[in-house]
C-alpha cells in the first residue's frame, strides 16, 4: 500500500542520553507537536534527525530499532554537520533572514552552505532508499529547502508536497541571501508548496518571479513545463486533545494546585521556545512598564513564563538566555513583596498535562512574537478554555493573528500598547471574554490539524491530476503522427498561425521579433501546397505584417481581425466600426505613461495598447490593475473590451476578436482540415470559435481551451515542417 513519507529536520521524538541510556521524549516546536500528534493515524513514516550526535554504530542500530517501532527513521548527523548545516546555515542564515533579522544576526559562510547542500543530499538518499511507486513525499520546513528538487531529479513523477512552517519574507529580505536562486529552485521541486498565511504566499510568488526565469500566473508557477501550485494552509492543532485534557484526573489535580498557588492574583501565561523572534525581552519590558505605571497591579498580577530551551549552542540564543535571566532577576528584585513574586520563570520544558493545566487556568495568555510563522501556543490556549473564558493577547506578527481576530491584537514593538492590552485583558468583563473566546474556539475546532492535513493532501492530489492532464494534452509522438495522417488524407486545409510567442519567441522589444530565414521557408513551403490556405492572424499592426509578409502567399489578418489581406489583393479594414472612443481613452492612458517610467502607448486602428514590459517589475502590474479598475465602467459603456496580456493592457472594440475573424474565413467553406496555433489570451477566442473537428494547439503550458499544447515555437516549427514534407499532388 502506498505510504506517505514525512520528512523534517527534527523527528517528533528526540533522543537524549542519561548516563548510559538513551531516552526518548517528545520534541518541542510547532512542527513536531502539531503533526507529531496525528502522524501515527495513517500509513506514514517520518524521516528526521533524532536531536543528538550518535557516533557508535551499535548505538545507531539500537536507536534505529527503537524508532522503527514508532515508524520513525533517523538521519544521523555528525557534530560538524550539526554545527554547519543545522546551527550555521539553518539557524544563522535562514532563520534570521526569514524572521526579518538579517541585518542583526545573519552570517553568510560558504562552508555552512556547502554543508547545507550535503545534508539535504543525505536526506534525499534516505528517502530514495525507502520510496516505492505511489508514495507521497511531504517535506517540511526551512532546513530542507533544497530537498524537493533533489528528490524530483531522481523521481521525476513522484508527488512531493512542501510546507514552510516559518514566515517567507518579502523579496527585499530574501534576496540578501547569496544562494537565493538555488533555494527557490530547490523548493520548486515540489508539486504543491504550502505556507501558513497568504502574505507568505505573496512574498514567495514575488521573490520567485523576480529571481527566477519562471512563468507565474496567479498562484501557479510553471517551470520546465511542470505546474507548481502555491497556497496558504494555516496549520491547526489537535483541538480535541487540548479540549479533553482538562477532564483528566491528573490534569484536574494540577489545575487545583495552580489555583491554590495563585489565589488572589490574576495569572498571565507566556510559553515560548528560547528565541529572539518570540519577543520575550520586549514582553518583559511591557510587563515592567505595567508594574511601574499601575501600582495597584502589584500583588494582583503574576506572569508565569516558560521558556523552553532551544538551540542554545547558537551564540545569539545563549546571549538571549543570559539577557532573559538578567531582566527577570531585575524585575523580581525591584517589585517582589513578602507574599508575591511578579514573574515565575522556568527555563525548561513541561509535559503536556502541566501545559494543559496552565492553559486551562491562566486568566490571560500573552503571545507577542516579533515574527512567527503560525504560533501554536496561541491555539492551544484557546482549545484549552473549555469554560469559554480567558483572554488572548496576540501579536499581529504571528501567523495565527490572521485567524484569531477576536484576540486583543497588538504590535509587539509598541510597549505601551502591550502594557495597555494587559490592563484591558485583566479587567475584561466575563461576557466579552466569552463572546471572543467562543468565536475563536469554533475556529480552532474546525481548522484543526486533521483538517490541515486533509486539505493539503486533497490539493496535492488535484495538482497531480492537473499536471497529468496537461501531460496528456502535450502533442506526443503518437498525436503528432495522427495529426500528420489526417493532414495527408485531406484536400482542403486551413492553417491559422498566431505570430508572437507561437512562430517566434516573445521578445521584450517588439521590433526585434522579425521573421528569420527558417520561418519564411516553412511558410513558403506550406503555402506552395495548393491544398493549403495559410493564415497569419496576429494582434500586430497591419503595416508591420505588411512589411514582413506582403511578399508571401499567405492570408494576413492584423490587429486581432480589424484588417484583412487576401494574397494578391490590398489590405481592407473591417467597416462600420467606430474609433471615436479613443478620444476619451487616450488621455487616460497618457496619465499612466506619465506615472510609469518605461511604459508607452501603441495605437492601432480599433484598439489602444498600454505596454509596460520595460517598466519596473511589479510597478507595471500594479498600474495595470489600477488602470483596469479605472476603465472598467467606461469600457462597458462604450462597448470596449479590456484585455490584460503579457505586460500589456489592450483596450479594443468589443466586436473585434480573432475568433470572429477566423470564422469569416471558415464559415460556409468546406475545409476538411482546420488547425490553429496560438499562445495567448487573444488566441483563446479562435480555439473557442472553431468547429469541434478543428485541431487547436496552445503554445506554452498554461491552461487553455485548446485541445493540445506544444511547448514553444521550436516545437511548432517542427510540426509545420513535418506538414511540408507531405505535399499534396493535384490530380488533374
Ligand atoms: N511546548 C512543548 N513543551 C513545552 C512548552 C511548549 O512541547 O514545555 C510546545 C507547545 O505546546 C507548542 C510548541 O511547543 O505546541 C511550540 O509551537 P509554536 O508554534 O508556538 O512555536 P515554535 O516553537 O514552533 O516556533
Ligand atoms: C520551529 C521550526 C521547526 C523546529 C522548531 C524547533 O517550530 O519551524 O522546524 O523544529 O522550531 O526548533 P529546533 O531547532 O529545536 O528543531
Amino acid at each position: 500500500m502506498p505510504k506517505t513519507i514525512i520528512v523534517s529536520n527534527r523527528l517528533p521524538i528526540k533522543i537524549s542520553k542519561a548516563e548510559d541510556e538513551y531516552i526518548l521524549s517528545p520534541s518541542e516546536g510547532g512542527l513536531a507537536t502539531g503533526l507529531g500528534s496525528i502522524y501515527k493515524q495513517g500509513n506514514n513514516v517520518w524521516i528526521g534527525w533524532p536531536g543528538i550526535e550518535i557516533t557508535e554504530q551499535q548505538d545507531k542500530d539500537y536507536v534505529s530499532h527503537q524508532l522503527k517501532e514508532l515508524s520513525l527513521i533517523p538521519v544521523f548527523l555528525d557534530q560538524e554537520e550539526i554545527n554547519q548545516y543545522y546551527e550555521g546555515f539553518s539557524n544563522e542564515v535562514l532563520w534570521p533572514v526569514f524572521h526579518y533579522y538579517a541585518s542583526t544576526y545573519a552570517n553568510y559562510k560558504q562552508s555552512n552552505w556547502d554543508y547545507y547542500q550535503a545534508v539535504n543530499q543525505k536526506f534525499r538518499d534516505i528517502i530514495l532508499s525507502i520510496a516505492e511507486p505511489g508514495d507521497i513525499i511531504w517535506i517540511h520546513d526551512y532546513q530542507l529547502l533544497l530537498l524537493p528538487a533533489l528528490v524530483r531529479n531522481e523521481l521525476p513523477d513522484v508527488s512531493i508536497g512542501f510546507f514552510l512552517h516559518i514566515p517567507f519574507p518579502s523579496h527585499e529580505m530574501f534576496r540578501l541571501i547569496p544562494w537565493r536562486s538555488e533555494l527557490l529552485e530547490g523548493m520548486l521541486g515540489a508539486d504543491l508548496i504550502g505556507f501558513h498565511t497568504f502574505d507568505d504566499v505573496r512574498h514567495f510568488l514575488g521573490a520567485t518571479s523576480r529571481i527566477l526565469p519562471v512563468n507565474t500566473s496567479s498562484n501557479i508557477i510553471t517551470m520546465d513545463e511542470r505546474s507548481i501550485v502555491v497556497e496558504s494552509f494555516p496549520m491547526g492543532i489537535d483541538e480535541q486533545k487540548y479540549a479533553t485534557l482538562p477532564l483528566q484526573d491528573d490534569v484536574k489535580e494540577q489545575i487545583e494546585q495552580i489555583k491554590n498557588s495563585f489565589i488572589n492574583t490574576k495569572l498571565i501565561l507566556s510559553i515560548d521556545r528560547l528565541d529572539y523572534s518570540k519577543g520575550i525581552l520586549q514582553r518583559l519590558q511591557a510587563f515592567e512598564l505595567m508594574l511601574e505605571l499601575c501600582p495597584e497591579c502589584i500583588e494582583k498580577i503574576t506572569l508565569y513564563m516558560i521558556v523552553v530551551p532551544s538551540r542554545d549552542t547558537v551564540p545569539q540564543y545563549a546571549h538571549l538566555r543570559d539577557e532573559i535571566d538578567k531582566r527577570v532577576g531585575n524585575i523580581n528584585s525591584i517589585y517582589r513583596t513578602m507574599d508575591w513574586t511578579p514573574i515565575h520563570y522556568y527555563y525548561r520544558s513541561f509535559p503536556i498535562e502541566t501545559l494543559s493545566a496552565l492553559y486551562h487556568t491562566a486568566d490571560v495568555c500573552l503571545v507577542t512574537p516579533m515574527r512567527d510563522g503560525m504560533n501554536l501556543v496561541s491555539k492551544e490556549y484557546i482549545a484549552s478554555r473549555t469554560n469559554n473564558d480567558g483572554v488572548l493577547i496576540l501579536s499581529e506578527m504571528a501567523g495565527s493573528s490572521k485567524e484569531l481576530i477576536d484576540a486583543i491584537i497588538v504590535n509587539p514593538n509598541n510597549t505601551g500598547e502591550v502594557c495597555r492590552a494587559i490592563l484591558q485583558a485583566i479587567s475584561m468583563p466575563l461576557e466579552e471574554q466569552q463572546r471572543r473566546m467562543t468565536a475563536m474556539r469554533q475556529l480552532v475546532s474546525k481548522f484543526n490539524i486533521s483538517h490541515w492535513v486533509k486539505i493539503f493532501f486533497d490539493r496535492l492530489k488535484e495538482v497531480k491530476l492537473m499536471q497529468r492532464s496537461m501531460q496528456a494534452r502535450h502533442v506526443s509522438f503518437a498525436t503528432e503522427q495522427s495529426i500528420i495522417n489526417r493532414y495527408i488524407k485531406t484536400k482542403k486545409r486551413i492553417i491559422f498561425l498566431d505570430y508572437d510567442g507561437t512562430l517566434v519567441n516573445f521578445k521584450s522589444n517588439i521590433e526585434q521579433a522579425s521573421p528569420d530565414e527558417e520561418l519564411y521557408n516553412i511558410i513558403n513551403k506550406l503555402s506552395e501546397d495548393p491544398a493549403n490556405q495559410v493564415v497569419l492572424i496576429s494582434g500586430r499592426k497591419h503595416e508591420n505584417l505588411n512589411q514582413w509578409f506582403s511578399h508571401t502567399d499567405i492570408y494576413l489578418i492584423a490587429e486581432h481581425g480589424s484588417w484583412f489581406k487576401k494574397p494578391g489583393t490590398n489590405w481592407h479594414k473591417i467597416s462600420g466600426l467606430s474609433d471615436q472612443w479613443k478620444h476619451d481613452i487616450y488621455p487616460i492612458l497618457e496619465t499612466y505613461v506619465d506615472r510609469t517610467p518605461g511604459s508607452f502607448i501603441e495605437e492601432k486602428t480599433y484598439s489602444l495598447v498600454w505596454h509596460y514590459r520595460k517598466s519596473q517589475n511589479g510597478l507595471g502590474e500594479l498600474r495595470a490593475s489600477e488602470l483596469m479598475n479605472n476603465l472598467k465602467y467606461l469600457a462597458s459603456d462604450k462597448g470596449l473590451q479590456l484585455l490584460a496580456g503579457d505586460k500589456v493592457l489592450e483596450v479594443k472594440n468589443m466586436d473585434i476578436n480573432k475568433g470572429k475573424a477566423a470564422l469569416t474565413l471558415t464559415e460556409g467553406k468546406d475545409y476538411d482540415f482546420i488547425i490553429a496555433f496560438g499562445d495567448d489570451y487573444t488566441d483563446e477566442d479562435i480555439f473557442k470559435a472553431l468547429p469541434e473537428t478543428a485541431i487547436t494547439i496552445k503554445v506554452g503550458s498554461n491552461l487553455s481551451a485548446a485541445k493540445f499544447y506544444l511547448r514553444n515555437p521550436i516545437e511548432v516549427r517542427k510540426l509545420l515542417t513535418s506538414f511540408t514534407q507531405h505535399t499534396t499532388v493535384e490530380v488533374g
